[in-house]
């Protein structure tokens, strides 16, 4: 079943299956199991809900590879408006925003970093006015670089900006121990792109790297997220919890919507900050492609809902 990640990672990629998925009603109901909804209205009941059992949130506006400034402005319109939302709904404390940067133009020619930073910036000032954070995403590692230069950036005038690193980039260990000063928010987890075994470890030694990245972000000052459905790297995390001393603040548990919910609410019963990541928008096709490429069961489970439905 390994034999069919790199397929679904291209077909991430791909234009037409694009189309003809977004179209196809037959895969709402499992892509509803994954994504919130499209509108503001469903990020907010389902954040409301999430909080309501316990749980803090963090909402994606899904988009990427934006291909003009008015749909990177469009985006950022979008956050500003959701955050507000947040606030006026009272959910700011336990809710804040994932922000992937090429939704905001970074992959534009000429100056999409800039148009990106500047787009990051006025969606920090909302996240600042509402009363919560904001955390950029990481994705291919063509872009690992100027995420971090952008978060650098942003953290000046706002320095609870987080940052994902992804344990399976053989460069994560040294990004790990440049990132975990004082405040400095690091979401850690495994990495979701196809990426060429010159800068990325595969199988086992993706954990063996999680681990260590794990090691480097307790031992520091800064805020560790443990973004993992892994039971052996939660075990891990659990057990440096403990050997660090770690208060249940100064760190916290981080999972997609959908996925183990049940371990999800069990964590935060055990007195651990445990967020929630909630996609929510038109654009969830890659997302929804890089979750089947992730487990052979939800591939099953896609196939069975299309031969059921018909
Ligand atoms: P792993 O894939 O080894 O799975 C361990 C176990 O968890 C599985 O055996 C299964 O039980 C369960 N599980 C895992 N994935 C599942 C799925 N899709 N469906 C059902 N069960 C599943 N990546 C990235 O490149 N850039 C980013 O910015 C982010 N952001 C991000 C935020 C948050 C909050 C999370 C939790 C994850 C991300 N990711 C990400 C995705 C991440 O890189 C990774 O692809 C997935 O989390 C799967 O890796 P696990 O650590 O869960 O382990």
């Amino acid at each position: 079943m390994a034999l069919l990640r790199e397929p679904l990672l291209a077909a991430a990629r791909s234009d037409r299956l694009r189309r003809l998925t977004e179209r196809s009603a037959l895969t709402r109901p499992v892509v509803n199991r994954f994504i919130a909804g499209s509108s503001e209205d469903d990020a907010l009941r389902t954040t409301a809900e999430l909080v309501g059992d316990g749980l803090s949130v963090t909402l994606d506006f899904l988009g990427e590879d934006t291909t003009s400034v008015e749909q990177a402005a469009e985006t950022v319109r979008a956050y500003r408006s959701v955050l507000a939302a947040l606030a006026s709904a009272g959910l700011a404390a336990s809710a804040e925003v994932s922000v992937k940067l090429s939704a905001i133009g970074q992959a534009l020619p000429g100056d999409g970093e800039k148009i990106a930073l500047e787009g990051a910036r006025q969606i920090c000032q909302a996240a600042a006015a509402a009363g919560t954070t904001v955390t950029c995403d990481m994705e291919d590692h063509t872009t690992t670089d100027s995420t971090l230069a952008i978060v650098a950036e942003l953290r000046a005038d706002f320095p609870w900006v987080g940052a994902v690193l992804q344990a399976y980039l053989k460069r994560t260990e040294g990004d790990c121990r440049d990132l975990s000063g004082p405040g400095s928010r690091i979401r850690l987890c495994k990495g979701a792109y196809a990426e060429p075994e010159s800068v990325a470890f595969t199988g086992t030694a993706v954990d063996e790297s999680y681990r260590r990245c794990l090691r480097v972000l307790f031992a520091g000052q800064g805020y560790p997220m443990v973004a993992s459905h892994d039971p052996n790297m939660i075990a891990a995390a659990r057990s440096l919890v403990a050997q660090h001393d770690r208060a249940p603040d100064s760190y916290e548990f981080q999972m997609l919507y959908g996925i183990r919910p049940t371990e999800q609410r069990a964590l935060a019963a055990a007195g651990n900050r445990m967020r929630v990541y909630v996609p929510d928008g038109e654009e969830w096709y890659g997302y929804f492609m890089r979750r089947l490429a992730e487990r052979p069961a939800n591939l099953a489970f896609f196939l069975r809902s299309l031969a059921t439905k018909k």
